[in-house]
């Protein structure tokens, strides 16, 4: 378990952190999303000590061990992936007999055994990355600070990444630090979610709950790709005609195809949030849908009033 206590961090006299409290339990997935300059790579650091709080405290469990994994991957072009490995292994406790086979079953994990020999340039983005993660990895870490490593990948490889993380965490229990300013690294991987714009922590919810109900504007800013589609435009509009943003969930959907009849979809989304299926559509209506039925039968709605001359 980590907790940060009204922790501020200052450089000079700018501060980049402002009164932090944060909790993030063992074993969990988490997440902290925000634009650059918001302060992540920051409040990483301050977990596994590359910087020290200004202001309040950061509490650690006393056995925590942690490894930190790189956007820019930062592994040595003049050593092979077996070498890169080895690397980490040289200031570790572990006894150096044992080296050659957790190298070797590091690399067997993260799916680059055939790679060994290789050097990084003439690996791809993704397998690079799967060796910061096998160096990360290779020295037993309770705890993966992971910062931006999916940021510089193209979406299969991303994909891929996330599914290694998400192995890692639940076969080896590993807890795991994600900072992204990517929505979509989190949706499927993380248990919770930090929200931070200029420093401070603006909201901190579960995924599911953060994505359902986000509250701020950044929030739902970032999530406007995944789960917001396309919203009719007031040209489109005829007198009298209302507009209603819903979120349903699979159940929902079947009730509304069969029961909302007065009213066009104008454009769906399907998203999958944490493996559930959720359906999120705008919906022209000439009749007022009525808050307590929309209550009701979705799990979010807005009703958008759109005036048309
Ligand atoms: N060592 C440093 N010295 C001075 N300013 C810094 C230092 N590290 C970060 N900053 C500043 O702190 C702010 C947050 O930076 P950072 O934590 O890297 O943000 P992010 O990772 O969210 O992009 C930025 O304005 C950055 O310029
Ligand atoms: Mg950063």
């Amino acid at each position: 378990m980590i907790t940060f206590k009204n922790v501020s961090k200052s450089f000079n006299q700018a501060m980049v952190l402002k009164n932090i409290n944060l909790t993030i339990n063992s074993q969990q997935i988490f997440g902290i999303i925000g634009t650059s300059g918001a302060g992540k790579s920051t409040l990483i650091r301050l977990i596994n000590g590359l910087e020290i709080p200004s202001q309040g405290s950061i509490e650690l469990d006393s056995k925590i061990q942690s490894s930190m994994i790189f956007q820019s991957y930062a592994l040595l072009q003049s050593k092979t992936v077996y070498e890169n490995v080895r690397l980490a292994l040289k200031f570790s406790s572990i006894p150096k007999k044992e080296h050659e086979k957790k190298i070797t079953d590091t690399l067997d994990y993260v799916g680059m055994t055939e790679k060994s020999n290789a050097y990084p340039s003439e690996l791809s983005g993704g397998q690079k990355q799967r060796v910061g993660i096998a160096r990360a990895l290779v020295t037993n870490p309770s705890l993966l600070l992971c910062d931006e490593i999916t940021s510089a990948l193209d979406p299969n490889a991303k994909k891929k990444i996330l599914a290694l993380l998400k192995k890692v965490n639940q076969e080896l229990k590993t807890t795991i630090v994600l900072v992204t300013h990517e929505m979509e690294a989190i949706k499927e991987i993380c248990d919770e979610v930090a929200v931070i714009d200029q420093g401070e922590i603006i909201e901190c919810k579960k995924t599911e709950e953060l994505f359902l109900f986000p509250e701020k504007k950044i929030t739902k800013d970032f999530l406007s790709d995944i789960i917001y589609p396309i919203a009719p435009k007031q040209a489109e509009l005829n007198k009298g005609e209302a507009v209603y943003y819903l979120l349903l969930n699979a159940e929902q959907y079947h009730f509304f195809q069969k029961n909302v009849r007065n009213g066009y979809v104008y454009d769906i989304k399907t998203v999958h949030i944490k493996g559930i299926r959720y359906f999120a559509l705008y919906l022209i209506s000439e009749v007022d849908i009525g808050s307590a039925w929309l209550q009701e039968h979705t799990i979010r709605y807005e009703r958008k009033e759109i005036n048309v001359p």
